[in-house]
């Protein structure tokens, strides 16, 4: 058996006259990885960020499940959401999103530190996760001194962090080439569903989307297919 830790149903979201997503309904197994699949301005980035809360959506409403019940995301206010993102999500994207003046290790203590953690207990469980996802010894690099590969792994850590039960990323491999994709991919995996946490990816990369446990494909804001990888 297993349970949902997002349960979206009739998700649509209009810009304009676009219409990003046209009634999606979509749940997310707690421990899966779902890579969401689909040509440019499918729908994807605007359906992560509604699972997320970071967009609310026109109709529809989208669930989260936790120890502590269930939370209806949609019927929160821009604050709770915002802290909800906070405690229980973390986030990769394309370009990792450091903040380039700040070293390593105080990229991914900044997540703890927002949720209240003193800086030096912060840059000890940051410096924890570093190691874990490969980088001890890096932890004092500015983001500017790490290659591509090494700073997706930063931003990884700190989606990490603070123990988020899932974790969102929107083409995390995007830039690298196809060698550092596939680490990060791993690395990527190892943190999140090697922890039993949840992920759930965008990619348009199907090398990626097949170490994944589930693909949804996307067109025209509709989730038109549905498929696990040979
Ligand atoms: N903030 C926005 N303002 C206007 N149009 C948007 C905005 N976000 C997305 N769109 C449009 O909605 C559609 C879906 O976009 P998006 O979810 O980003 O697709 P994808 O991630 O699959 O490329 C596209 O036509 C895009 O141009
Ligand atoms: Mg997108």
């Amino acid at each position: 058996m297993s349970s949902f830790v997002i349960e979206a149903s009739g998700l649509s979201k209009s810009f304009g006259s676009t219409h990003a997503l046209a009634g999606v309904d979509l749940s997310v197994r707690q421990g899966e990885s779902l890579a969401i699949m689909g040509a440019s301005g499918s729908g994807k980035t605007t359906l992560l960020h509604c699972l997320a809360g970071i967009t609310r959506p026109d109709r529809g409403t989208v669930g989260f499940h936790s120890g502590a019940g269930r939370v209806d995301v949609t019927a929160l206010s821009e604050r709770e959401r915002s802290r909800l993102r906070r405690e229980a999500f973390g986030f990769v994207f394309q370009q990792g999103l450091l903040i380039p003046e700040l070293t390593a290790v105080e990229n991914v203590a900044l997540a703890l530190m927002l949720n209240g953690m003193p800086r030096a207990r912060a840059e000890e469980y940051g410096a924890g996760w570093l190691a874990a996802l490969g980088l001890a010894g890096l932890e004092q690099r500015r983001i500017g001194q790490l290659s591509g590969g090494q700073a997706q792994r930063v931003a990884i850590a700190r989606a990490q962090v603070t123990g988020a039960s899932v974790v969102f990323a929107d083409e995390p491999t995007g830039a690298l080439d196809s060698a550092t994709s596939s680490d990060v991919m791993g690395a990527l995996l190892d943190s999140t569903v090697g922890q039993g946490r949840t992920l759930v990816l965008v990619t348009h990369d199907a090398g990626v989307a097949g170490r994944c446990s589930r693909i949804v494909d996307m067109r025209d804001g509709r989730v038109v297919a549905e498929r696990v990888p040979a």
